[in-house]
C-alpha cells in the first residue's frame, strides 16, 4: 500500500467532497479504488475524474470512515490501492440515471462517453441541489440533462425515476446506466425490463479485501463478487441477483 497526500479538495456541501490525488493509476469508468486511513479503516470509492495528471474520488458522509475523509486538509496522506473490479462498457444512445453520490461514477463515464463521441442524455437526482454534484460538467457533455430533487430546489421536485420511461421515448434511448441507491436499481429493472432495454448498474456491497478472496461482498443467488466481477453488472447478470434491493450484510456477514 502506497499513500498519497491529498492534493486538493471541493466541498460540494458539507457532507460531500471531491479529493484530487496525483494520477497514481488509470481507471476505467465503474472501477473503484481502496482508501485506507491509517488507524481507522480501507472502503472502497469509485473514481470520479480522471485528468492528465490526477485522479478525483467523491465522497458522501455517512458512518465512521467518509466522516473522517470529511476531515481530510491538503497535503494529509491516505492509502490507495486499485483500480479493482470491472467497469462499464462503453455505449451509444444511452441514459446515464444517478442518485445521490452514484452521480461520482457516472461522472468518469460521462468523460468516457464524450471523448469516444458517443451521444448519451442525463438524469440525476439527490436530495437538493448542492448534492447534485458535477452538474455542469454533466450538462456540458450530455445531449440533454434533466434533475430531480427531493426539496424542489434544482430540477423537477421527485424522485429520479419519475421520468424515465419519458426520457427514453423522447430521446431514443437504447442503453441505461445506472448508479445510486439500489432501490433505485429495483424501480428500474421494473420499468426497462417489459421494453427489453439493455442496462448496467453499479452495485455497492461491504467489501473487505477487494480482491475476491474473503466472500464477504458476493451477491445472494448468483454468487458473484461484487469486488471482482462488479461492481458494474448488466441485465444477464442482475436476473440472477436476489438480494437487490434487500439490506446488506454487515462486517460480521450478518444482514442488518
Ligand atoms: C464499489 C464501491 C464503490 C463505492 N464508491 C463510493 C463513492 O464513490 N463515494 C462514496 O461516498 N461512497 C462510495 N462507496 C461506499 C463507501 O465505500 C462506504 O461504504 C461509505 O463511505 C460508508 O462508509 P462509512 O464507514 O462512513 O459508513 P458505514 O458505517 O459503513 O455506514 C453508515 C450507514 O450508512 C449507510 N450507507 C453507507 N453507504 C451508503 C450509501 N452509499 N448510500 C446509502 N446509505 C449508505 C450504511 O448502510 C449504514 O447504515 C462505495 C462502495 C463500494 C462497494
Ligand atoms: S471484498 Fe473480499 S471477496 Fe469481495
Amino acid at each position: 500500500m502506497k499513500t498519497y497526500p491529498v492534493l486538493r479538495i471541493i466541498e460540494h456541501s458539507p457532507t460531500v467532497k471531491s479529493f484530487y490525488f496525483e494520477r497514481m493509476t488509470d481507471a476505467l469508468p465503474g472501477q473503484f479504488v481502496n482508501v485506507w486511513l491509517p488507524g481507522l479503516d480501507e472502503k472502497p470509492f469509485s473514481v470520479s475524474a480522471l485528468g492528465d495528471d490526477w485522479l478525483e474520488i467523491s465522497v458522501k458522509a455517512y458512518g465512521p470512515f467518509s466522516s473522517a475523509m470529511m476531515e481530510l486538509k491538503p497535503g494529509d496522506r491516505v492509502g490507495i490501492r486499485g483500480p479493482f473490479g470491472h467497469g462499464f462498457s462503453l455505449q451509444n444512445d444511452a441514459l446515464l440515471v444517478g442518485g445521490g453520490i452514484g452521480i461520482a461514477p457516472l461522472h468518469l463515464l460521462a468523460q468516457a462517453l464524450s471523448a469516444q463521441g458517443l451521444r448519451f442524455v442525463s438524469l440525476l437526482g439527490a436530495t437538493n441541489k448542492s448534492e447534485l454534484i458535477f452538474a455542469t460538467d454533466f450538462e456540458r457533455r450530455s445531449e440533454r440533462c434533466f434533475f430531480t430533487t427531493d426539496d424542489g430546489s434544482m430540477g423537477k421536485k421527485g424522485l429520479v425515476t419519475d421520468d424515465v420511461l419519458q426520457i427514453i421515448s423522447d430521446h431514443r434511448i437504447r442503453f441505461v446506466y445506472a448508479a445510486g441507491p439500489e432501490i433505485m436499481f429495483v424501480k428500474l429493472k421494473e420499468l426497462l425490463d417489459p421494453l427489453g432495454i439493455d442496462y448496467e448498474f453499479t452495485l455497492e456491497r461491504y467489501m473487505k479485501c477487494g480482491i475476491g478472496i474473503c466472500g464477504q461482498c458476493v451477491l445472494d443467488g448468483s454468487g458473484a463478487r461484487v469486488c471482482v466481477e462488479g461492481p458494474v453488472f448488466n441485465r444477464q447478470a442482475l436476473k440472477e441477483v436476489t438480494d437487490l434491493g434487500l439490506p446488506h450484510r454487515d462486517a460480521s456477514g450478518r444482514r442488518k
